[in-house]
This record gives C-alpha cells, sequence and structure tokens, in this order.
C-alpha cells in the first residue's frame, strides 16, 4: 500500500512504539542527501559507468589499475561528505531499542560516523582494503601513488567491498538473515530492492511477523509486499519517524 506522499500513518507510528527488535534496511538513497550518488536512478553510478567493468572479480583480474582508480575516485567523494539527518536519526533509534540491528547495502561508512554500532555492513566498506590472496586486512588505505597496492604476501590488495558475481561476508549475511526473521518491526530506507539478497530481507521479515514500512522517493518492487510505503526523502521522513517515537524516549 502506497500511503499519501510524506505523511507518517498512525499504523507506523505504532509499530515503533511497540516493537521489542527494530531492524532497518539501508541503500544508497539513504546517503544521497549526503551527496553521495546512488547506482540506478537518474544520474546514477551505473548509468553512467559499466559495473561489470569496475565491479566483479574479473575485472580486477583484466586491469587492477582501473578497478582501484574507480575506488578512489569514490572514496574522495565518500570522504568529503557528512552524515545526513536520515543516518542521524537511524543512529538515534538504536538507542530506544533493546534489541536493534542496522543491516546497510552502502559501503560509504556514513552510518559508523552517525554513530551506529549495531550494524551489519553487507557490501563491505570502501574505507577498508584487503589482500586479494591471503586472510590479510587493513583499516588504513595503502600508498596509492603507485596502483594497484600491494600486499606483504606480494598479491595486490582489493577494496574491502562486494562486487558482482561474489559471494556476501558469511557472518553479515547470517546476522542479517536472523535480524530478519526475528524482528517485530523493520524499515526499509532508500533502496530500490533489486539485488539480493538484501532485497529478500523485508519479504523474509514479514513472514516471520514483523510490521515492515518502506521509506523511498519513489516506489520499488516492494512497495506492493510491504505493511507501508512511505514516499519521501530519506532525511525528513527518519527524522519525522523519529518524532514519532518520542514517547518511547520519554518513557
Ligand atoms: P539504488 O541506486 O539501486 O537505489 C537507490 C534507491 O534510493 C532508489 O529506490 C531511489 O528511489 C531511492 N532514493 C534516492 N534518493 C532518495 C532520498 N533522498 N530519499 C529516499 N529514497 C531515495 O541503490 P541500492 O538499492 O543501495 O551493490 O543498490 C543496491 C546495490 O546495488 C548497491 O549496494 C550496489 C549496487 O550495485 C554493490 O556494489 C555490490
Amino acid at each position: 500500500m502506497n500511503d499519501q506522499a510524506g505523511q507518517i500513518p498512525g499504523t507506523v507510528a505504532q509499530a515503533l512504539l511497540s516493537a521489542n527488535y527494530l531492524t532497518v534496511l539501508t541503500g544508497a538513497g539513504v546517503s544521497a542527501e549526503s551527496g553521495v550518488p546512488t547506482f540506478r536512478g537518474k544520474e546514477g553510478l551505473w548509468r553512467k559507468h559499466n559495473p561489470m567493468e569496475l565491479a566483479t572479480p574479473e575485472a580486477f583480474e583484466r586491469d587492477p589499475k582501473l578497478v582501484w582508480e574507480w575506488y578512489v575516485y569514490r572514496r574522495g567523494l565518500m570522504g568529503n561528505v557528512h552524515p545526513n539527518p536520515a543516518h542521524e536519526a537511524i543512529a538515534e533509534l538504536e538507542t530506544l531499542y533493546p534489541k536493534f540491528l542496522l543491516i546497510t547495502q552502502n559501503v560509504d561508512n556514513l552510518h559508523r560516523r552517525a554513530g551506529s554500532k549495531e550494524l551489519v555492513e553487507l557490501h563491505g566498506n570502501i574505507f577498508r582494503v584487503r589482500c586479494s590472496r591471503c586472510e590479510r586486512k587493513l583499516d588504513e588505505l595503502p600508498d596509492l601513488n603507485e596502483l594497484p597496492p600491494k600486499c606483504e604476501c606480494g598479491a595486490y590488495l582489493r577494496p574491502d567491498v562486494v562486487w558482482f558475481g561474489e559471494a556476501l561476508p558469511r557472518e553479515a549475511i547470517d546476522r542479517a538473515f536472523q535480524a530478519s526473521v526475528e524482528c517485530d518491526c523493520m524499515l526499509v530506507v532508500g533502496t530500490s530492492a533489486v539485488v539480493q539478497p538484501a532485497a529478500s530481507l523485508p519479504i523474509m521479515a514479514k513472514k516471520g511477523g514483523a510490521f515492515v514500512a518502506e521509506i523511498n522517493y519513489e516506489p520499488t518492487p516492494l512497495s506492493d509486499l510491504v505493511d507501508v510505503s512511505i514516499l519521501g526523502k530519506a532525511g525528513e521522513l527518519m527524522s519525522r519517524l523519529l518524532d514519532a517515537t518520542s514517547k518511547r524516549r520519554n518513557g
């Protein structure tokens, strides 16, 4: 069901007030108001760039320098922006629930910078680096004067993100599946809901009995499957959803 644009329906406020376990699933739309480009919108990255040349293991094997340049460019974009009211509202929501999990597809680190702690990054984090061969992980970016950088073991280092055709980090997806089945309310914010397995999490939550509300600028394939779809900008709507929980905060 699509609700009237921007209105917070009473059923959503009620679900947020009564929930014990809240999950939030986010996509690129949550960072759009910070100035991070989305993937599939009018100005989306995948409209201008071919993901098969930039975000697959085969692309990295073929041209690691090009792939690295793409990620250095995106890191630059993401490092120069700031969390917006949607990230901040989600971080605040976390403090109001006995059980909470944020499941994000974003690699931009903005949720952590806004203060979110209970989170899983399904698609990794662009600010981390790992070895393409051994288990080594680095939190600091190595010297990028010469691309691609190399690990101590001699293999190329790579961004610690998930590429097309790769499996998601086991621990992250297990935690996300479990939380989706167990939660009693899920908010799905700013995702086109076309990339699996993230897109199936709201369906799992619904089947598990949770109240599921979508917050998005436009309808998605999920809109008719969830309890409520609220159309509008994530920053404004998440702030209003946080306001709707004020009774929780005030006891
Ligand atoms: P998309 O770019 O596919 O979708 C972004 C969604 O956010 C769209 O549904 C927009 O309508 C919505 N949106 C845009 N601005 C918004 C705003 N201000 N407020 C609310 N909604 C807004 O991004 P994702 O769904 O995150 O994967 O894409 C999923 C995955 O596909 C990404 O993690 C990435 C990509 O390929 C990998 O790189 C593995």
